[in-house]
């Protein structure tokens, strides 16, 4: 017989806490809700009503139905009030010690029958479970922030929890409305695993001043397409909590350094910033718990284009006036751009990089500004502008007088340095040239010009169409005109910019693609399969697409030229391609269009 779950308990009300009571008393659950003190209490009360009073206002939750939620949440102090409880989640500070005395107190006062979860992020479940008596029913169920919007949870069975347990439990999550994967305990199970890596590699950039919090933020919403940005999103999951995590990742997930805490984390928990719950992390809120970030000494000041995310270097000198653009290429980023600078009422040139001018480019941009009439994006009058703005043709020499060159041939290094030589050759002085390179180093490119000052990468986020960001990648010699006109440009183009430095994989793809290589080293271990790896991400942490729908998109072997050349620059041992992505390009297997990639695209 398949156990009820009437009534339920929750020890600690913090982030996670607070949003675990609301939604089992949303879904018709008895809730004791317990803290370690008065105090505690009351602030885990005032985080339920503010969440419910949100939801209300925004049409969410009906009056009568907060008011039902609220009646049947019982706050106490103690955990002797859980004596009569059917089941039992721990969201208290991700301390193993802590987590350990509280199941063992939960033991002793619970009913034989009860199951005791823990919402652990990090720590070993099993070592958790057996400082009870019931080991056999102790598991994980690891919920997502915040707990009543993410849909994931995930469901963690040691090697002792029982079967029907485990079926139980993943019942009530249905109940619950969220979808459930359930994975053996390993340290950081899905999201955490693949997430936290992540998290501090960004606080590492800011730490080291390779880009502003600002600039950091924008380039993974905007160039990523992620829901936030990782510095903000430290500050809603909370840096004590978030340096727990790490910690006990490194310690028990392998000792990968990519792991061990940034040290700037264990500064800001010592100076008590905490990130939202505190009122300040790396942004300043408006009172501890409040979402709404208020300027503070590192907010960008007003008079500087939001674009430019306050970048230091840009700002002494003006951009020059561009009027005519050169794209060179024929690939999809070529083709892409030269209907965007058209669009944006640039004249453009567009050049084969080769000799033969190529009539493929010119149909391709024809097609996709027709269909951009008929879903309505534009106007045939704004379609047949943009056409006439752009002349084809084969030959570089023609390039003398435009005012920007893009390059935007294939990705090889020989390729690119000799373009760039005859470039130099060809161009009028002072003119901005530009790469669109995604993996190799800018400053190799600009070395083969007598002008490395004028020369810059422009790098365009995949899917080139669908990303408003670009970023305006500066090498040691780019000057701060050529950086200033760059970004004057993409504005122009309706595109937000972020500067960084010459480093592999810029800052989109230095942060995005160790993670897509450990969810297929994830894979390979056999630990979760493509689809829940994916819908882990997903549901969890509000990606559009899970890892594998991205690594497939943009092609294997696209992905793993750009981990390669992340790894050759770094020699991180933890950034090293996963063997699969390896074999996988080696057997032909590229992606969506290859047919097949992780999953099987044929008859898609
Ligand atoms: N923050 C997140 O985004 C997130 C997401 C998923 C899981 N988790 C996990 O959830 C757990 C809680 O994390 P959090 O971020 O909510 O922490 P938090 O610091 O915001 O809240 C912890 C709460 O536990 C209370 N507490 C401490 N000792 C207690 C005791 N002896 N009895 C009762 N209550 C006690 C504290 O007063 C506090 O309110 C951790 O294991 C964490 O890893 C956190």
């Amino acid at each position: 017989m398949a156990r009820e779950f009437t009534r339920v308990g929750v020890v600690g009300l913090g982030t996670m806490g607070a949003g675990i009571v609301e939604v089992f008393a949303r879904n018709g659950v008895d809730v004791v809700a317990v803290e370690i003190s008065e105090a505690a209490l009351a602030r885990g009360r005032a985080t339920l009503t503010r969440s419910t009073d949100r939801a209300v206002a925004k049409g969410k939750l009906a009056e009568d139905d907060r008011d039902a939620l609220h009646s049947r949440v019982d706050f106490q102090v103690g955990l002797d009030a859980l004596h009569a409880v059917d089941l039992v989640i721990e969201a208290v500070p991700e301390r193993l010690d802590l987590k350990r005395r509280i199941f063992a107190e939960l033991d002793r006062v619970c009913r034989p029958d009860t199951i005791l979860a823990t919402n652990t992020s990090s720590l070993s479940v099993t070592d958790i479970s057996v400082a009870t008596q019931r080991p056999q029913q102790v598991v994980g169920l690891h919920f997502f922030n915040p707990a009543p919007v993410m849909k994931l949870v995930e469901v963690v069975r040691t090697v002792v929890t029982a079967a029907d347990v485990v079926d139980d439990v993943e019942a009530l999550c249905a109940r619950l409305g969220k979808v459930d994967v359930t994975i053996d305990d390993r340290a950081g199970f899905i999201a955490n695993a693949l997430l936290f890596g992540y998290l501090n590699h960004a606080v590492s950039m800011f730490e080291t001043r390779y880009a502003t919090r600002e600039d950091i933020d924008v380039a993974m919403k905007l160039g990523g397409g992620l829901p936030m940005g990782p510095l903000a999103l430290l500050d809603l999951i909370g840096l004590d909590t978030s340096y727990e995590i790490l910690n006990t990742m490194y310690r028990h997930g392998g000792r990968d350094r990519r792991h061990a805490p940034t040290p700037l984390i264990r500064q800001m928990v010592t100076a008590g910033l905490l990130g939202r719950k505190s009122g300040r992390g790396f942004y300043t809120y408006e009172k501890p718990g409040s979402p709404k970030v208020v300027p503070d000494e590192q907010t960008p000041a007003a008079t500087q284009p939001e674009s430019t995310g306050g970048s230091a270097g840009s700002e002494l000198a003006g951009p020059v006036a561009v009027t005519t653009v050169g794209l060179v290429g024929v690939g999809a980023i070529a083709t892409g751009l030269v209907e965007v600078f058209a669009r944006a009422g640039y004249e453009v040139l567009s050049v084969d990089g080769d000799t033969e001018p190529s009539a493929g480019i010119s149909e391709t941009v024809r097609a996709s500004l027709d269909e951009g009439v008929a879903r309505g994006d534009l106007s045939a009058a704004d379609r047949d502008a943009a056409l006439a703005r752009i002349t084809w043709s084969a030959s570089l020499e023609q390039l003398a007088d435009v005012d920007l060159v893009v390059e935007a041939v294939a990705e090889e290094l020989g390729g690119k340095q000799a373009l760039f030589a005859r470039l130099d050759e060809i161009c009028k002085p002072g003119v901005l040239l530009a790469t669109t390179t995604s993996s190799l180093p800018v400053i190799e490119v600009a070395m083969a010009t007598r002008r490395p000052a004028d020369v810059l990468g422009l790098h365009f986020p995949d899917p080139t169409a669908r990303r408003p960001l670009v970023e305006v990648v500066r090498t040691v010699h780019t000057s701060a005109e050529a950086t200033a006109t760059a970004q004057a440009v993409c504005a122009a183009l309706g595109r937000t910019t972020v500067v960084c430095g010459d480093r592999a994989g810029f800052m989109v793809n230095a942060l995005l693609f160790p993670y897509l290589n450990d969810a297929v080293r994830m894979l390979e271990a056999g630990y979760a399969s493509v689809d829940d790896i994916d819908h882990a991400m997903k549901l969890g942490c509000g990606y559009p697409v899970g890892p594998f729908a991205v690594l497939d998109a943009v092609g294997l072997d696209v992905s793993l030229g750009i981990q390669r050349s992340l790894y050759r620059e770094q020699r991180e041992p933890g950034l090293a391609p996963a063997p699969l992505l390896e074999h996988l390009v080696t057997a032909g297997h590229l992606g969506r269009r290859a047919g097949r990639g992780f999953r099987d695209h044929t008859g898609r």
